[in-house]
């Protein structure tokens, strides 16, 4: 999809980064595409292909596709229009947006935002009562599932923002200030309003008093390291809908999701914006799936880029996908307006795929479509064995 280089013309060159970037030297970020290369399509020929049904059901929602807009904090950075374009746009294209806790729009007013379903994705703040009272305004606020995002005990490594001179919320510094003369359109918006708070959490900042601490610091210093799978226990026993567990990658935390009562995970390593060197969530997949068998609901989120990609991940094992980067370089582009187009191109996009791969809905997906990749048993068991030391890699007996 083309939106990237509209994006990076509109956005000042922090902002652009910002979302563009990755953790360390962005292999996972990258690898999470590149990936989907390692596996082919086998299409079945002579098929009546006349008529394609997208149609899915996930967390207990039917979906005209089988996608999911991924919750992204603070959408405001990227377009005057903040997250309540993204979910219209969603609900316009009949899928799920997920609302992230770090977003510039409340949930309430998300919540009404279009009528299309609607995700609200948590943290465990060290505050339990923020961490409640989100889920008392999101079951209130009528959202369908909960999304508990685990991967993020501390901030990744993003190198680029450091180089860039991204600053939240942002201001003009002498190493950025070209770059925001270059992009007029987004500056003038910045300057009629540059409210960037995080809408959700301000409140809380407020009651400490003015200036006792900034709302980014207030933020950062409520993530727990000290989380655990009891807490995550806690929170699914407190929802009553569809739980969600987001960032998890092994076979071993799929189970125990399972355990804890989680009814779908979102396979993902936050776009490579954590732990540079995880493992692509497409290759994640199959494994996971011997191991939880109908268990849990498998989002594929990271690197789906392509109507192919969906393809592939369905085929392997997966329920619906998930992205992120390219809806918000389709609202950098051109706000609602840009996603909505963005998800019309890509809905052509997998008719087309699935009338070639001579398939008529995505019941038909299963690996018999499938050559290559990470899908053999006895691979899998293999790639998930764990190297047992430097001498076993070096082929050197112990
Ligand atoms: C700019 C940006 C902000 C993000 N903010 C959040 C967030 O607040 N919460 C969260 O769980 N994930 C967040 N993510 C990760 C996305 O939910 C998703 O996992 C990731 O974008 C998937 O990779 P993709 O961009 O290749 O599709 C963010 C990603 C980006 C690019």
């Amino acid at each position: 999809m083309d939106f990237r280089p509209l994006a990076r013309r509109r956005l000042p060159a922090p902002l652009f980064h910002y979302i563009d970037g990755g953790a360390d030297d962005e292999w996972t970020l990258n690898n999470n595409t590149t990936a989907f290369e390692r596996y082919e399509l086998l299409p079945n020929q002579l098929r009546d292909v006349s008529r394609i049904d997208l149609g899915t059901r996930v967390l207990g929602t039917d979906l005209s596709m089988p996608l999911l807009l991924s919750p992204t904090g603070m959408n405001r950075l990227f377009h005057h229009e903040r997250e309540p374009a993204v979910a219209r746009a969603a609900g316009k294209a009949g899928i799920l947006y997920s609302l992230s806790t770090m977003g510039n729009s409340s949930i309430e007013e998300v919540a009404g935002a279009g009528a299309g379903p609607k995700m609200f994705q948590i943290y465990i703040f060290k505050d339990r009562g923020l961490t409640r009272e989100f889920v008392e305004r999101a079951k209130d606020a009528g959202y369908q599932a909960l999304c508990l995002t685990v991967d993020t005990p501390l901030a990744g490594n993003r190198e680029r923002d450091l180089r860039t001179g991204m600053v939240m919320p942002p201001r003009f510094t002498w190493k950025s200030l070209a770059s925001f003369a270059a992009s007029p359109h987004w500056t003038w918006h910045y300057l009629r309003n540059h409210d960037f708070r995080m809408a959700n959490v301000a409140h809380r900042v407020d009651a400490l008093g003015a200036g006792a601490m900034s709302l980014i610091d207030y933020v950062n210093s409520q993530f727990d390291r000290a989380l655990s799978w009891e807490d995550a226990a806690w929170l699914a026993e407190q929802w009553p809908g569809p739980f969600v567990i987001k960032g998890l990658q092994s076979p071993a935390d799929a189970r125990r999701a399972a355990e804890i009562g989680a009814s779908a995970i979102m396979i993902s390593n936050h776009g490579g914006r954590q732990l540079d060197s995880a493992p692509a969530p497409v290759d994640c997949i199959a494994p996971i799936r011997d191991a939880v068998g109908d268990a849990l609901e498998l989002i594929v989120d990271g690197g789906v880029r392509r109507a192919t990609h969906i393809v592939k991940a369905l085929a392997l094992g997966a329920n619906a996908c998930s992205f992120g980067r390219p809806y918000l370089y389709a609202l950098a582009a051109g706000g609602q307006a840009g996603v909505e187009r963005m998800l019309t191109l890509l809905r052509c996009e997998l008719e087309k795929t699935m009338a070639l791969m001579g398939c008529r809905s995505i019941a038909e997906l299963d690996e018999s479509v499938l050559v290559g990749g990470n899908r053999n048993t006895d691979e899998r068991r293999d790639q998930f064995r764990p190297v047992q030391g430097h001498h076993a890699r070096r082929g050197i007996s112990s």
